[in-house]
């Protein structure tokens, strides 16, 4: 025998971790992350007009819809067992404080009721923000050129109440103002809507990769950029400190954004928090993938599942994807 051959016949220990990978059924059986549609939260344009799918150029496969064409794809996500979507909105005017955000017959306040009749079990939640409504395309109020804390929480909360009147279930707050989950909350509890739960995008980072989501929101700023609100990608404390903050001020749900460059953060949130915890894997991670799978530089559908399972294994509860709708019919086919 070699010296080799007698170390592996038992002179000294030795693990065989191989033992439990050697069947599909026994890699099954040990599989610590399992990811399912019902994780999933799907984002969804929708703007006016009629009979309007439009698809969004540098995002392949994801689409600007009209509120007359939703009950249809709403029915093909029920059908996959997504639970939930989360409506992002493009007015029919732009202005300085945009109005169109809390007007009744607003395109989300629409689409939020068109949903409901079609399917009211879906959970409905709705982007609380001002760039895609004002005319500078900033989160929030201008005022002597910078963007306008307090006054901008106003808005916020009418925004909310707004959305919640229509039957959103959730609202989240995206604009990184300080004070908008406690805004939110005061204001839909003062009008009557104790019930509606907030998703705080706590730890949302001054990302590029969010170029896709502008286009297709039409939200790029028109001058300057989002650094003096969204956070600096190389900070990971301050995340928590966001991330304790909108907890005590009353989120129901935390979101960190994005997902694939931020799990250090996922798990350290995961490690120190309760509630549930969302991961939004943006519109430059999703045109990634979805360009590189077209060129044949790699497996799209096995790449997409390796990097949803990824993002729930560090931590997250929830994933807010535009591959939901891919990634659910692939978990169906096995
Ligand atoms: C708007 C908002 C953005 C995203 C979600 N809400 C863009 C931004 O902050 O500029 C990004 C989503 C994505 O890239 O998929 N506040
Ligand atoms: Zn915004």
């Amino acid at each position: 025998m070699t010296v080799l051959s007698r170390i592996i016949a038992g002179e000294t220990p030795l693990r065989r971790m191989r033992r439990l990978r050697r069947t599909a059924s026994l890699r099954g059986l040990v599989r610590e992350t399992a990811l399912s549609p019902r994780d999933f939260i799907l984002p969804l344009f929708v703007k006016h007009g009629s009979n309007a799918k439009d698809e969004i150029p540098s995002m392949p496969g994801v689409f600007q819809w009209s509120a007359d064409r939703l009950a249809r794809e709403i029915d093909a996500i029920a059908e996959l067992n997504i639970p939930a979507v989360l409506l992002f909105g493009l007015p029919a005017q732009k202005d300085e404080t945009g109005t169109e955000n809390f007007a009744d017959n607003g395109i989300v306040q629409q689409a939020i009721r068109e949903i409901k009749k079609v399917a009211p079990d879906i959970v409905v939640m709705t982007d609380v923000c001002m760039c895609e409504y004002t005319d500078h395309g900033h989160c929030g109020l201008i005022r002597n050129g910078v963007v306008e804390n307090d006054e901008t929480l106003e808005i916020f909360g009418r925004v909310a109440v707004s959305h919640a009147a229509a039957g959103a279930d959730v609202v989240a707050p995206s604009g990184m103002m300080d004070g908008q989950v406690k805004a939110i909350r005061v204001s839909l509890d003062k009008a009557g809507f104790k019930d509606t739960a907030i998703l705080g995008y706590s730890a949302k980072y001054s990302s590029a990769l969010y170029g896709p989501f502008r286009v297709a929101a039409d939200s790029a700023p028109a001058f300057g950029d989002r650094r003096a609100y969204q956070m600096d990608p190389a900070n990971a404390r301050e995340a928590m400190r966001e991330i304790e903050t909108d907890i005590g001020e009353g989120a129901d749900m935390v979101m960190i954004k994005p997902a694939l460059s931020y799990l250090d953060i996922v798990r350290q949130t995961r490690d120190r928090f309760d509630v549930p915890i969302a991961a939004y894997n943006v519109s430059g991670e999703y045109a990634m993938v979805k360009a590189a799978g077209r060129n044949g530089w790699i497996d799209e559908r096995a790449v997409t599942l390796e990097l949803l399972t990824g993002i729930k294994r560090a931590g997250a509860d929830l994933l807010i994807t535009y591959h939901a709708k891919d990634a659910a019919l692939w978990l169906q086919q096995g």
